[in-house]
């Protein structure tokens, strides 16, 4: 059976780890994007963004522990390691070398509109300061080190919220400039917005979120949920007093859980003049039956942040498998090489005959083969045998046209590489791709 080369639909997202997750983030983001990395045809990407924390942070501690709620808080949610890519943005020493990269083809005046620094120039200027005053060099540069999170990973789609969608427009810009500099490296990653998902109001009925100090944490004991929830404002209604289900903070939060039926059910008790008692009551029940099952889980996890360490580990050391070859095809892009190494322009203009070639032959064990040879007919790479002539070339062309970023998945299809020839290997490949493209 011939193999499918349509390439699996990356998503990936950041979480900047400077909070404890609220019914807010478990409603908006954490629910719908566990829900998400369960289909089948999608690759996930979840990292927890402890760089991006420190240009909001500047308290160790807090990022720490921050890092350690997170992490708990999305696998106790249901999100499962072993299906997906988890991983901590700083366990990846690649993603700020390619910032570096990035950062060298984007305009200053890109970066000067991004919103969150303009916000701060206009509050600088308006307050009569200077116009930087406050300002770090890493709030400037959030969004490179955003663009180099999501193209690192040839990610397709990103799920945010509607305040990154221009950070994601950004890193597109990037993309699009470095490619076309250097050739087709990055893939152009879109936004996602959901727009089904719930914006869930605090406490106060404005939108639930950490600067408002309206939120009800999501894995706090029941007990102290049971108390905040009864902290919800509502009007004076008395009981028997039939009641307004719109702008009630209580009712939004309530159908956030609920099924059609029993937001329908809720909604008759209201009009029926349910008491505001018993109405939090109801609501405490219906949140406390979703999230208590979870929240041991939770518990446990925060106990042995060992574990954890050890999950992200893991997780880190599945996105390096993919981050350190195609850093290796970028550098090698720019031409941060190997002096030995051919440049692909002056190579594309000279002699053919210093090419690299892909050989594909049967053997007499009936299967079929395919090897990379240098033009002295030296052995660069060597396939293991496959059933049909088909599977052989589908493997063959994904490593011509993708490269070095297809290497890794090819691994099992492969001999082994030895480690020696990994980077030569690698500035082959590449040079095939670059020799495909039209000489600029
Ligand atoms: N900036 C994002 C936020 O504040 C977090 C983030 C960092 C992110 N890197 C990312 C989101 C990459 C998506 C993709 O919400």
């Amino acid at each position: 059976m011939p193999m499918t080369s349509k390439p699996r639909t990356r998503v990936l997202t950041g979480i900047t780890t400077t909070g404890t997750p609220h019914l807010g983030n478990y409603v908006g983001a954490i629910r719908p994007t566990v829900q998400a990395s369960r289909d089948a045809h999608t690759d996930g990407f979840y990292f927890l963004a402890d760089y991006h924390a420190l240009i909001k942070c500047d308290e160790p501690a807090r990022i720490q522990r921050s890092t350690l709620e997170i992490a708990a808080s999305w696998i106790a949610s249901g999100l499962d390691p072993e299906k997906v890519t988890f991983y901590r943005q700083s366990d990846i020493p690649e993603i700020p070398e390619l910032t570096w990269l990035l950062t060298c083809v984007t305009g200053k005046g890109l970066l000067n509109r991004a919103h969150a620094y303009k916000a701060a120039v206009d509050k600088n200027n308006a307050a009569g300061h200077d116009t930087d005053a406050d300002v770090t060099a890493g709030l400037f540069m959030y969004p490179v080190l955003m663009g180099a999170d999501i193209l690192m990973f040839k990610a397709h789609k990103v799920p945010v919220g509607r305040d990154q969608i221009q950070h994601i427009e950004m890193a597109r810009d990037m993309a699009s400039s470095f490619n076309h500099l250097y050739g087709e490296h990055f893939v152009l990653p879109e936004a996602v917005i959901e727009e089904s998902v719930a914006l869930l109001p605090g406490l106060d009925g404005r939108k639930m979120s950490k600067s408002y100090d309206n939120t009800i944490p999501l894995f706090a004991p029941a007990a102290q949920m049971r108390k905040q929830i009864a902290a919800i404002v509502t009007d004076s209604k008395a009981p028997g007093e039939p009641k307004h289900t719109e702008g009630s903070a209580l009712f939004q939060i309530y159908q956030a859980f609920a099924s059609a039926e029993e937001t329908a059910a809720m909604a008759q008790a209201y009009a029926d003049g349910i008491g505001w008692g018993d109405a939090k009551q109801m609501l405490f029940e219906r949140i406390d039956r979703e999230i208590a099952p979870m929240r041991e889980h939770y518990q446990a996890l925060i106990d042995n942040p060992a574990q954890m360490d050890k999950i992200l580990l893991a997780g880190a050391d599945k996105a390096r498998q993919l981050a350190t070859p195609f850093m290796r095809e970028v550098r090698h892009a720019v031409g941060l090489r190997a002096l030995s190494s051919g440049s692909t322009a002056q190579v594309s203009k000279t002699a053919k005959a210093a090419v690299p070639s892909f050989k594909q032959y049967r053997e007499k064990d009936g299967q079929f083969y395919f090897k990379l040879v240098d033009a002295q007919g030296a052995l660069l790479l060597q396939s293991r045998g496959f059933a049909s002539p088909q599977e052989a070339a589908q493997t063959m062309t994904r490593l011509q046209t993708e490269g070095p970023a297809y290497l890794h998945e090819a691994r099992a299809l492969l001999e082994p590489i030895a480690p020696e020839n990994e980077q030569l290997l690698a500035e082959m490949l590449n040079f095939l791709i670059n020799s495909k493209k039209p000489v600029k």
